[in-house]
């Protein structure tokens, strides 16, 4: 998710220091902090005094010790050491394992986004194994998700879980919304119905169980959350009007300037669809208004996740029936991406399942130039080789290129601020090494001096950037360097052997 440039009305709760003398990090990131890495970037040191960390974990300083020995560029390995340890260091809100929850803010925002705190604890997934206070963290982050899920799985980020004591942030861009099916203020920080939300919880879920192998996250209240997730699923394969063109609405969403999105049409329910296969969304990945509602990334994503779902649950021996309807669902949305999305081998960003379609891409996760890095096909598929010519061109309405900076960014900030999450995509979606490393370098070159990975980069000046505090860009970031370092060792390591953490 993300906020409005220059946006900061949403609240920030006081104290995000575990210690009254612990400075702000929405403040400290603002400026550069510890000595400088002695590459030409010199880039600053920038995390926080141990004390004030969020969470400690001698494996996560382990793998920063490890790849500074190897990365070559002590810029990079400064990135590194700065992005890797973002969320653990700066976002840990509330953990208690004896009741079994976690509550992760996005960085600057404090709320959880079930599509951030997912892809915030992606880069530690293979330390899962290795460090049991890390694991059950994270089972902590899946149970409390699981009991927003349950709740509101229309939704996608949330407050505290009334337990921490942690007030609820006031959101001033949801107070003049109105959301059908209606939600709390207290539990909901927003109801944007965002498809890839849902997708993350799953991705999450399945691959805490692929590390751990521990099934009790698949307890009662876990269930519920997969059983109204496929619930959603049928809900929004439907098309919009019935023979008789009544409106088949499950959800709406009303509101008005200061929303943070535009008024919606159709009395809050959106464009109008057809129904084939695929599900619909109402806002994209990055919380802006969906033009059509077949968002094809989030659908290939759906595809990937819900195959992993019947995996991991026929692995546990749990529920044959949801393990079934989540395969069945998987082919049929599956094949509707390929049959319906797909045209002179140019995947549409949008469509609507009545011959409409936005041949456009978005730099937030999951988009079109990330769909290797979803598991949906490989970099060498003839069609991403070819949506991606027209992702990175003119002929994508978000890209852009000047002096300083280049790559797809969205309405969301504008046109002309692309994304450095964009430039990772791009990396994870080829085997190029020119273009790996100049991607790279498009990123490290444009932190505007402060070592962090931000929002959005202007591209002819490096000093506008939006967001100085963004976990999940950061984790992003060396989820890519940790795949680098297994894929193209000898492009960033000292030597050419491949590294894979905790081993
Ligand atoms: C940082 O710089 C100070 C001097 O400015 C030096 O005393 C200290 O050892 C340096 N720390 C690191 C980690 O290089
Ligand atoms: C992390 O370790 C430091 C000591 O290095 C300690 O002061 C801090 O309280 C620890 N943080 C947590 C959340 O346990
Ligand atoms: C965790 O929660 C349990 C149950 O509510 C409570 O007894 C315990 O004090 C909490 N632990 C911490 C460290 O707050
Ligand atoms: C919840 O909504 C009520 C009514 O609009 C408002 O007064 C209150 O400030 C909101 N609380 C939060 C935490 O947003
Ligand atoms: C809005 O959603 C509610 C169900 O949550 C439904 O009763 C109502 O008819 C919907 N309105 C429209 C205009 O779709
Ligand atoms: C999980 O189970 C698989 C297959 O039984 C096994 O290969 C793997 O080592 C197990 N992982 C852990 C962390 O126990
Ligand atoms: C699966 O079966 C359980 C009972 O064993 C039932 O509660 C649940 O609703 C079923 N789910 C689906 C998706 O069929
Ligand atoms: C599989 O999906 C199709 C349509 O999407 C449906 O008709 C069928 O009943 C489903 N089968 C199972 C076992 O869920
Ligand atoms: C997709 O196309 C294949 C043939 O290429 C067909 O068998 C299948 O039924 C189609 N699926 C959908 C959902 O239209
Ligand atoms: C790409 O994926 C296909 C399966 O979808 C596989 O058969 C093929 O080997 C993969 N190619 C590469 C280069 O990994
Ligand atoms: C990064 O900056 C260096 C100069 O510091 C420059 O040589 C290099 O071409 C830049 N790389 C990219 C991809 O902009
Ligand atoms: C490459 O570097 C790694 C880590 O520093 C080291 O363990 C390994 O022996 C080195 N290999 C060669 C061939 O130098």
């Amino acid at each position: 998710m993300k906020l409005e440039l220059g946006g900061f009305a949403v609240a920030l709760t006081l104290g995000t220091a575990v210690h009254a003398q612990c400075p702000d990090y929405t403040t400290y990131s603002q400026s550069p902090q510890g000595n400088a890495s002695t590459g030409p970037l010199a880039l600053p040191y920038m995390r926080p005094d141990p004390a004030c960390r969020t969470f400690n974990s001698s494996a996560v300083e382990q793998v920063i010790a490890d790849m500074k020995a190897r990365l070559k560029d002590p810029d990079l390995a400064r990135l590194f050491e700065n992005t890797f340890p973002n969320t653990l260091d700066t976002t840990v809100r509330y953990f208690n394992s004896t009741e079994n929850l976690a509550f992760i803010i996005t960085g600057d925002i404090t709320a959880q986004w079930l599509r951030d705190t997912g892809n915030q604890f992606a880069q530690y997934r293979p330390l899962l194994s290795k460090d049991k206070e890390l694991a059950t963290l994270v089972k902590a982050v899946i149970n409390n998700e699981a009991r927003y899920v349950s709740e509101y799985p229309y939704c996608g980020a949330f407050q505290p879980p009334p337990e921490s004591g942690l007030a609820p942030s006031y959101n001033a861009y949801a107070t003049d919304v109105t959301v059908q099916p209606p939600v709390n203020n207290q539990t909901v920080f927003e109801c944007k119905y965002e498809l890839d939300s849902l997708c993350a919880f799953i991705k999450l879920s399945r691959s805490y169980y692929q590390e751990t192998n521990d099934s009790s996250i698949m307890n009662d209240q876990w269930f519920t959350a997969i059983n109204q997730i496929l619930t959603v699923i049928e809900e929004q394969s439907q098309a919009s009007f019935d023979e008789n063109w009544n409106w088949v609405s499950y959800y709406n969403w009303t509101g008005n300037a200061g929303a943070l999105s535009p008024a919606v049409t159709n009395a809050g329910a959106g464009e109008p669809r057809g129904s084939n296969g695929l599900v619909g969304t109402h806002h994209r990945p990055s919380d802006d208004l969906s033009i059509f509602a077949f968002l094809t990334p989030a659908n290939a994503m759906l595809s990937v996740e819900l195959n992993y779902l019947a995996e991991i649950l026929d692995d546990a021996g749990k529920m044959p029936n949801i393990s079934q309807a989540a395969k069945n669902y998987s082919q049929t949305i599956e094949a509707a991406v390929w049959n319906h999305t797909l045209v002179d081998n140019i995947f549409a960003y949008e469509t609507n399942g009545l011959g409409s379609r936005y041949v456009m891409d978005d730099a937030n996760v999951p988009s079109l130039l990330s769909l290797p890095y979803l598991g949906f096909l490989n970099t060498s598929h003839p069609a991403y080789v070819a949506t991606r010519q027209v992702i990175l061109s003119r002929n994508n309405p978000y890209y852009a290129q000047g002096k300083n900076f280049r790559g797809v960014g969205g309405p969301h900030v504008d046109a002309w601020n692309p994304w450095p999450m964009s430039q990772i995509s791009a990396i994870f979606g080829t085997d190029n090494d020119d273009e790996i490393v100049n991607s790279l370098y498009l990123i490290a070159n444009n932190t505007a001096g402060l070592g962090l990975i931000h929002e959005s980069m202007n591209i002819y000046d490096e000093s506008q950037y939006t967001r100085q505090w963004f976990a999940w860009a950061n984790s992003y970031f060396s989820e890519m360097l940790l795949d680098l370092a297994q894929r193209k060792p000898e492009l960033i390591f000292t030597n050419g052997t491949s590294y894979t953490p905790g081993q």
